[in-house]
């Protein structure tokens, strides 16, 4: 088999669990993690670079003749590090949309007029900007509570507000409009809310008609057991979702994934990457709430322990448009991430803090986020995500226990989980 050294961009979670299945794979040359994280040494070769900074990222992969790149979050994505490949270096094989396929993450505005364009189920909306305030207020009225409002652009997760009553929804749509996420809220998408329980299914795209439907799951986004507090870059995720079974499964395919595929060809839009569907399932009924264009963290870190099939040759196919025959193939098995966080996140928090006991951890893996090593060499948290602990098991209760257990061994001050993660869906199925 030709080897490929691969460069994946990105620092989280969602980039260890990337790289410990990149590191698996007979196809794997030397494998480098730009910036990565203290975990991601034990899977490849921590590069100091900018994701960002695609002249340095060009000429890294110049240098170091590398075959694949990819990357792990949207913002090279939406900034367009596809199309500077593209330009620059097309035998290089990135894994990701183009510039304009990102626009659905980069742009809601974007993403809920393509679903319209395309008969996908969404929420019914309307755009906004500072010349139609009034317009919105209007519609605001129209719409019944809760009221849901995003900032049209890239917001670090914080763009979405639901608000329960009409004079705070009005008052936080004129602060988004005057600024309030930077330009990010100068369009906002006002939406209907819907209610159900959600998912997140992943689709590795060809960007010619080819695809592949990883293993679904859910992740838990508040700080608070019970899914309350405010919303954090997830504490813990689950695969598989009782409630994704094969009915809901060949909605989403007929009614979402095909028209969302063909509805990219059609508007030459080169997509050859992860797309992230986030869905709400409305009694029984799946509808988007989201685009992302790229895996979701914590998710990945469940997900990645579920595909039995080699990763690198399907991305690499996916890259170069045709994913022809590969199969992916998924296990049976459950598979339970549950995230330590430090002691005050999202809100501030202390860095710095010294990890133990991670060594005597050996029914899990521990995919590393926001972790560092300090002068003295110690593991050491540098984030509000400090380390995801994941598991398979027989079933969704084996792998959370094993995952538990390892959040429970490892330790810094101040460490959180949540120790409801999976509960949900597990009392759906009974
Ligand atoms: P997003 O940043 O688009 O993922 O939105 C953050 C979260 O807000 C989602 O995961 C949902 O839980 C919630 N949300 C977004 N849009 C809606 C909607 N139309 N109805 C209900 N909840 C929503
Ligand atoms: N887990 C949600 C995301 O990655 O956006």
């Amino acid at each position: 088999m030709n080897k490929t050294d691969i460069l994946l961009l990105g620092s989280g979670g969602r980039e260890s669990a990337l790289a410990w299945k990149i590191s698996q794979s007979p196809a794997t040359g030397k494998l480098y993690i730009a910036p990565g994280n203290g975990g991601t040494p034990q899977w490849g070769e921590n590069i100091a670079l900018s994701p960002l900074d695609f002249p340095a990222v060009e000429k890294f992969v110049r240098d170091h003749g590398i075959g694949m790149v990819v990357v792990g979050n949207e913002d090279p994505l939406v900034a367009g590090i596809w199309d500077y490949f593209n330009e620059k270096m097309p035998e290089v094989s990135v894994v990701g949309p183009s510039k304009a396929g990102a626009a659905l993450e980069g742009s809601k505005d974007f993403a809920k007029q393509f679903m319209v364009r395309h008969g996908i189920p969404t929420a019914r909306y309307r755009s906004f900007t500072a010349e139609t305030i009034e317009d919105g207020y209007r519609f605001l009225e129209e719409l019944k509570p809760p009221y849901v409002l995003k900032a049209d652009g890239l917001a670090a997760g914080k763009g979405v507000l639901i608000l329960p009553d009409i004079k705070e929804a009005k008052d936080s749509l004129k602060e988004m409009l005057g600024g309030m996420f930077g330009s990010s809220s100068a369009t906002v998408v006002i939406e209907e809310f819907l209610s159900g329980i959600e998912c997140s299914v992943f689709v590795l795209s060809d960007g010619n008609g080819g695809y592949r439907i990883l293993p679904v799951a859910k992740d838990y986004k508040r700080i608070g057991e019970g899914d309350t507090g405010p919303n954090t870059g997830g504490m813990g995720a689950v695969s598989p979702v009782p409630f994704a079974d094969d009915v809901f499964m060949t909605k989403v395919r007929e009614r979402i994934i095909k028209p969302t595929i063909d509805g990219l060809i059609s508007e030459n839009i080169t997509y050859r990457g992860f797309i992230f569907l986030g869905l709400i399932n409305v009694a029984g009924e799946p509808m988007v709430i989201e685009y992302n264009v790229r895996m979701g963290d914590p998710e990945t870190e469940a997900v990645m322990l579920r595909i039995d099939s080699d990763l690198v040759p399907l991305m690499k196919a996916a890259a170069d448009g045709n994913l022809g025959s590969l199969e992916l193939l998924i296990s049976p098995e459950a598979a339970v991430t549950v995230m330590a966080v430090s002691g005050g996140y999202p809100g501030s928090y202390p860095k710095g803090k010294v990890i133990t006991g991670t060594e005597q951890i050996t029914g899990s893996i521990l995919f590393h986020a926001g972790t560092t090593r300090n002068a003295e060499g110690q593991l050491v948290t540098s984030g509000g995500r400090v380390i995801a602990a994941s598991s398979r098991g027989n079933d969704i209760e084996e792998a959370l226990q094993r995952s538990f257990a390892a959040v429970q061994t490892l330790d810094f001050e101040g460490k959180y989980f949540r120790r409801d993660i999976g509960r949900d869906v597990m009392d759906w199925k009974v």
